[in-house]
């Protein structure tokens, strides 16, 4: 399966990112809580250098939470701020005030010392494609924050959003371009739904999650299509085709479609909390 897939607008978008990050004093970087290290973007650790940094799981509601406990420590392990969210829930999206603060508790105290009070702390959202930043953007601001208008130097359209007495956000979020770096890396990335699926083949990356389902969430694909995990991958995907009545003329099972209904359930967490990687260990393991 090829899932090398690079738009040409990339490198103009980059640009333009380099430009608005040098506006902010925190990044705001959103990962996918069920496969954070296949949904994040190394370069921005060059591109918001000497920037503060929080990092979000986002749906967490659909992960598996011992995994994304262990997520949690390898990040602050690394001295990395991070929370938990559904970016869904305007109650879950709260506590994203009160850590900026902390996340920019040295900014906060040196401009109290110069005297210079309630300046905001000026604050973008990025990640890649389909993470959950509009839905974060609209649930941090809600319905009734006013735009403050264009800045200086802010590209054209761009707008700063007063959230509180403590943070400026801006309205329209980074995105950034996932790194393939490794097949493993594009499967996740595919079942998660961040490579457009008409690029894709479908079986085959239903087959793979299967494979994957078996070995670390045994009794998952048994319970939710009733059928045997002892067979092969392959026989389990004509399995779910059939036990979801995806048929073909003469009654063949349709695996193009079983493989899209097995999909569609992990992405909407109907086979439970699932991560699709967990941290890895000095010695190599998940
Ligand atoms: P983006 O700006 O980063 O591209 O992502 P966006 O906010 O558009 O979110 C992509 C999809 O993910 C949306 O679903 C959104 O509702 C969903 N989503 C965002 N955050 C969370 C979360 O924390 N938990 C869960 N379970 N879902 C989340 P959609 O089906 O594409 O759109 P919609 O039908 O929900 O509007």
């Amino acid at each position: 399966m090829n899932y090398e897939w690079y738009p040409g607008h990339m490198t103009k978008a980059i640009r333009m990112m380099k430009e608005e990050i040098s506006l902010v004093d925190l990044i705001i970087e959103l990962l996918d809580a069920r496969a954070p290290l296949s949904s994040r973007n190394p370069d921005i650790d060059d591109l918001g250098k000497n920037k503060f940094r929080l990092v979000i799981l986002n749906k967490s509601d659909l992960a598996d939470k011992n995994v994304t406990d262990k997520w949690k420590d390898y990040f602050k392990e690394k001295g990395i701020a991070v929370i938990t969210m559904d970016a869904r829930n305007r109650g879950s999206v709260r506590v994203v005030d009160s850590t900026v603060k902390e996340v920019c508790k040295e900014k906060i105290e040196r401009d109290r010392k110069r005297g210079i009070k309630n300046r905001p702390v000026r604050a973008m959202v990025c990640g890649i494609p389909n993470v959950g930043k509009s839905t974060f953007i609209n649930s941090f601001v809600g319905k009734s924050m006013a735009k403050t208008g264009n800045k200086p130097g802010v590209t054209k359209g761009k707008q700063w959003i007063r959230l509180s007495d403590s943070i400026e956000l801006l309205d329209t979020p980074g995105i950034l371009w996932p790194k393939i770096g490794d097949e493993q890396v594009g499967m996740r990335l595919a079942t998660l739904g961040t490579i457009n699926d008409n690029i894709l083949d479908t079986q085959e990356l239903a087959v793979k999650l299967i494979d994957y389902l078996k070995e670390s969430y045994p009794g998952v694909l048994a319970e939710r299509f009733s059928l045997s995990e002892s067979d092969g991958s392959i026989k389990i995907l004509e399995n779910i085709a059939l036990n979801r009545k995806a048929l073909k003329k003469g009654e063949e099972p349709d695996y193009e479609k079983g493989a899209s209904y097995l999909i569609d359930d992990f992405r909407c967490g109907r086979l439970g909390h699932i991560s699709l990687e967990g941290p890895i260990s000095e010695d190599g393991k998940e």
